[in-house]
């Protein structure tokens, strides 16, 4: 069976800290979409990593770790990665394996990234300039190299009629930035890529699902950024909710059990976009400060605002949610007065539903409002001991959402987690 964990809000909930958690429970950890825009914390040793391309059960060395064809794959950061994780003893020989199907990032679609950003001026999507939107174009314009072709005799020369088709295109966003050094490293990168289990990422996981073995399926990025139901065109470009795990691993809906949705105990987004519960003031500053809320990929400060229950409700809808998992509750320790989103009005007509325009000049979140715990959770082990005054903020929201907060994370250690 497959089990999934995936954020429900705008990424950055703490997945990579809950995937390296639960990774002992699993033969099996998958990546199923995304790319490099993805930055997963987890502390090893209390040394802090910052996964982009590996799933987050690689430092478990029982686990086998899979990125799957779901993924856009840029070959120069999964070899910075591998690197990474090397010297904390792992060997990636042994425990990763590639999809054939996975599509690769090349440098020009980080130019094309860039290049479109620009563009857009005012209206760009604060894109993490990774190459991810240009990589799904290709996949879905059926223009893509795929990890595949890298073994390929004539794979310099499809990279080659690619790149020229980028190449009219970046001309025609007039874009001049020389990439030669790009493609030096990509080529060398591609070299050590052929190097790893290179494996049919279907037959692989559905061979070993058979065996009895269990997967946990790593989401990246989280489902208001999913690219048919978030917050469009401020979205990432796959889909993020549950349903991509089949598509983004081969393997059918009926085999999909859990799945475990990542909150935050308030709300974060980076980049540009609708956020109704947006603070643009002290409190939304003191959130940031707490929560050390700063791009685990870009260094870009992160939005930050009250939990919008709204929105969680949608995405838990839409994921079949079974269990959440709220993190960062220690953040809001020192909080006299905590909101929570209940409903927006939208020109003065109340709605609990997300609309098809999130942004929109005269919504307003309607607000109700708790008493903080102002108590310091971090050493907390026990869901007997969790503050009155959470408890109750926690009941709320398993009514409002109608899924139970199963899990609260009350600090960034991978012990700092209490089952409640
Ligand atoms: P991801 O992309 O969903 O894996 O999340 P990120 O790694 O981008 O961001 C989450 C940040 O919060 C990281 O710096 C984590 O170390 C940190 N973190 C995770 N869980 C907790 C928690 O329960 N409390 C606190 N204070 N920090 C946490
Ligand atoms: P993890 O997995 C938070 C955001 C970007 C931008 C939009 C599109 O760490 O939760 P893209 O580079 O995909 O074209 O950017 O999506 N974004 C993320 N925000 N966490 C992420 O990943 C993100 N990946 C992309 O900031 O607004
Ligand atoms: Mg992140």
């Amino acid at each position: 069976m497959v089990d999934v964990i995936l954020g429900l809000q705008w990424g950055d909930e703490g997945k990579g800290k809950i995937v390296d958690y639960f990774a002992p429970q699993y033969d099996i950890i998958a990546r199923f979409q995304g790319g490099p825009n993805a930055g997963h914390t987890l502390y090893v040793d209390n040394k802090k990593v910052v996964l982009h391309q590996i799933p987050s059960g690689i430092f478990h060395q029982n686990a086998i770790n899979i990125i799957g064809n779901g993924v856009v794959l840029d070959p120069v950061t999964l070899k910075r990665e591998c690197e990474t994780v090397a010297a904390f003893g792992i060997d990636v020989k042994k425990n990763l394996f590639i999809s054939q199907r996975t599509n690769l990032i090349v440098p020009t679609h980080r130019a094309l990234d860039k290049a479109s950003e620009q563009q857009k001026g005012e209206g760009k999507i604060g894109s993490t300039l990774k190459g991810i939107g240009p990589s799904y174009m290709d996949k879905t314009g059926r223009n893509a190299l795929r990890v595949g072709d890298i073994v390929s005799k004539s794979f310099t020369t499809q990279y080659i009629k690619l790149r020229l088709k980028h190449q009219r295109l970046l001309d025609n966003f007039h874009f001049m930035d020389d990439i030669g050094e790009w493609e030096e490293e990509f080529f060398e990168a591609v070299d050590f890529l052929r190097t790893l289990n290179i494996v049919n990422g279907e037959y692989f996981i559905n061979e070993e699902i058979n065996k009895g073995k269990k997967v946990l399926a790593e989401g990246a990025q989280g489902s208001m950024l999913d690219i048919d139901f978030g917050t469009f065109p401020f979205v990432t470009s796959s889909n993020t909710i549950s349903a991509g795990v089949c598509t983004g691993l081969g393997v059918a809906p009926q085999k999909i059990n859990e799945v475990l949705g990542v909150t935050k105990a308030y709300c974060t987004r980076v980049g540009s976009g609708p956020f109704p519960t947006e603070l643009e003031d002290s409190t939304g500053d003191d959130l940031r400060k707490l929560g050390s809320e700063f791009g685990a990929t870009t260094g870009r400060p992160r939005r930050c605002g009250w939990i919008d229950l709204v929105a969680l409700k949608y995405t838990v809808m839409l994921n079949g949610v079974t269990k959440v998992i709220m993190t960062k509750a220690d953040v809001l320790d020192s909080f006299k007065e905590l909101n929570v989103c209940v409903g927006y009005s939208i020109g003065g007509e109340r709605t609990d539903k997300v609309p098809f325009q999130l942004m929109q000049a005269n919504m307003k979140p309607e607000y109700k409002m708790f008493d903080g715990w102002n108590t310091d959770t971090t050493a907390l082990k026990d869901s007997n001991d969790l503050p009155a005054e959470m408890q109750q903020y926690i009941n709320y929201i398993n009514q409002y959402i109608q899924a139970p907060v199963s899990y609260v994370s009350n600090g960034p250690q991978r012990e700092q987690i209490i089952k409640i």
